[in-house]
């Protein structure tokens, strides 16, 4: 009786192991289950089934007046012993040159939704209050001009937000008049008088921030009326942007999963669906961070393996909140008209010891550049709907590609994966097969492998692979036939542990190295190190 049991428990736990393998999709994910081919993974290019466009908007980039990500991360006056160009820092404008910036929102985030930009032009700056980070006098000494001097220096386009919030249609109408037309009216002799005669390109249009939260906590409806009336009024006037090159129109979107949000998303794309000639838009924000308890944010350094698998499980939640808006997209625009344009994530933090808690400035780690790859790769698998990303933030706030203290200034992991992801700017999104494996940690599974592939303008394959596995290194064998390439090239980041980190001390601990292989009967193999990001071409 007694075996019997056993033995039918045995069969039941069994069965249960394989029901649970077969939904989490172990079984399929063929080096996990034999010790012999346990580090190798396969990989199948096929280049004959080029995908959508990879629009390099996918790695723009977002800096908000809070903390130090506009005052001394890019701005330091013209009278600063740190060299600077007008008063913008050289060294942040070569690091950023480098990353082919496609563009960058700004003032904000909820700072946009407070923003006077009268009170940003001219002589006689206004001093005013930042009150939503951490209550600090803003000087406003880095106002429009020196934003669009900005983008100047780095080669970017701009992705201005309009306050909605606190401010008026006519402010952000005006606002855009002021910027672009070439008319001598009032406000364009006003820009002339101020330094530039000839109008500004403004290339994006964000009408309000998280409306339904720190930009005025307002109902999808009420929202939407807004959305009409700015979308209607704030009209850009520079000659050059009529047509093809019209300003795109950016509503604000979902900020999570939650039922609120997909109500946001049916009512905005509804009213879109519905819209007359006088209003309309381009694309819809979504804004989510990977933080696991807003209440008490895990630490940015100085953590272990269960933090990092913990971190890297919840980022992987961006594709389904992708899939799951996209969804309701492509029920009122299903020719994808509209773009899904992720302006605002990244891993967000505990503020570092000692720092202002409203400047949210945390350390860059091994970690973020994995969740960075992650990520692009999700947008990247979305092309055909995501068609632009920016990460938060630039500059020393939150996941920051650059930390700058006084005159000094260092890179980040996660700056490093974004210069090894520019050729995939602009490219052709081109279908990978591969069996992920899987990468476990006490109750966490993770995917062992991730990988995108793309070809560039010229018609060179690109591969992306990102092996999460903080303990294993993994022997990648890549089918890339089709391609004539006989070596393939690249660079590979990692570090010696989960939490390095680049510091003003030690700022090369987790930098790129390069990497290559031959290419044989269109084969190729490559071993990629624990916890690594690796970018190749095939040539
Ligand atoms: O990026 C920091 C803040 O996060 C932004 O200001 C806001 O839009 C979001 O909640």
């Amino acid at each position: 009786m007694r075996r019997r049991s056993l033995f039918t428990l045995s069969r039941l736990a069994l069965l249960v192991i394989l029901l649970l393998c077969l939904g989490s999709g172990f079984v399929v994910m063929g080096q996990t289950q034999t010790g012999s081919d346990a580090d190798k993974v396969s990989i199948s290019v096929d280049v004959s089934k080029p995908g959508a466009k990879i629009d390099r908007n996918l790695f723009g980039q977002f800096a908000e007046h809070l903390g130090h990500g506009v005052y001394e991360g890019i701005w330091v006056g013209p009278d600063s012993n740190i060299p600077n160009t007008r008063g913008i820092r050289n060294d942040v404008v070569t690091a950023l040159k480098a990353l082919r910036v496609p563009n960058v929102r700004w003032p904000g985030g909820c700072f946009a939704d407070e923003y006077h930009w009268r009170k940003g032009i001219g002589p006689q700056r206004m001093v005013t209050l930042n009150s939503n980070w951490g209550g600090v006098v803003e000087p406003n000494t880095f106002g429009t001009h020196e934003f669009m001097d900005f983008l100047d220096q780095i080669g970017a386009e701009a992705y201005l937000s309009v306050n909605v919030g606190s401010g008026t249609p006519q402010e952000a109408a005006e606002w855009l008049e002021y910027l672009t037309t070439s008319q001598a009216t009032t406000l364009g002799k006003e820009r002339a008088a101020n330094g530039h005669p000839a109008p500004y390109k403004i290339a994006y249009l964000g009408i309000g921030n998280e409306s339904w939260d720190c930009g005025g906590n307002m109902t999808p409806d009420y929202y939407v009326s807004q959305l009409k009336i700015y979308s209607r009024f704030v009209r850009n006037f520079n000659p050059a942007q009529q047509g093809q090159q019209q300003m795109l129109k950016i509503a604000v979107g979902p900020g999570g999963p939650e039922a609120r949000f997909t109500e946001w998303t049916e009512a905005v794309m509804k009213a879109w669906q519905n819209h007359q000639w006088s209003w309309d838009m381009n694309g819809l924000s979504l804004h989510s961070y990977t933080v696991l308890h807003w209440d008490k944010k895990l630490a940015s350094m100085g953590f272990g393996e269960t933090e990092y698998s913990q971190v890297l499980k919840a980022t992987l939640d961006m594709d389904g909140l992708i899939a799951k808006h996209s969804a309701i997209m492509d029920q009122y625009d299903p020719q994808k008209k509209i773009a899904l344009v992720v302006d605002e994530w990244g891993g967000w933090y505990a503020p570092l010891p000692g720092t202002d808690p409203g400047f949210l400035v945390q350390q860059n780690s091994m970690r973020d550049a994995v969740l960075a790859a992650l990520n692009l790769n999700i947008f990247v698998r979305h092309a055909d709907r995501v068609r632009m990303s920016n990460i938060a933030q630039m500059i020393n706030v939150l996941q920051a590609m650059i930390m700058t203290d006084k005159e000094k200034m260092v890179l980040t992991p996660t700056y490093y994966v974004y210069k090894m992801y520019v050729p995939f700017q602009d490219a052709t999104f081109v279908p990978v097969a591969f069996n992920a494996g899987t990468y476990v940690n006490g109750n966490i599974s993770l995917p062992r492998v991730d990988a995108i592939a793309a070809k560039d303008a010229t018609g060179k394959l690109w591969l992306a692979i990102t092996n999460l596995d903080p303990n294993k290194a993994i022997e990648i064998d890549a089918n890339v036939a089709g391609t004539s390439g006989k070596s393939a090239v690249g660079e590979t980041l990692t570090a010696p542990k989960v939490d390095s980190v680049n510091t003003f001390e030690a700022p090369r601990t987790v930098v790129p190295k390069s990497v290559s292989t031959t290419v044989r009967d269109g084969k190729l193999t490559l071993k990629l190190d624990p916890k690594s990001v690796t970018v190749i071409s095939v040539q």
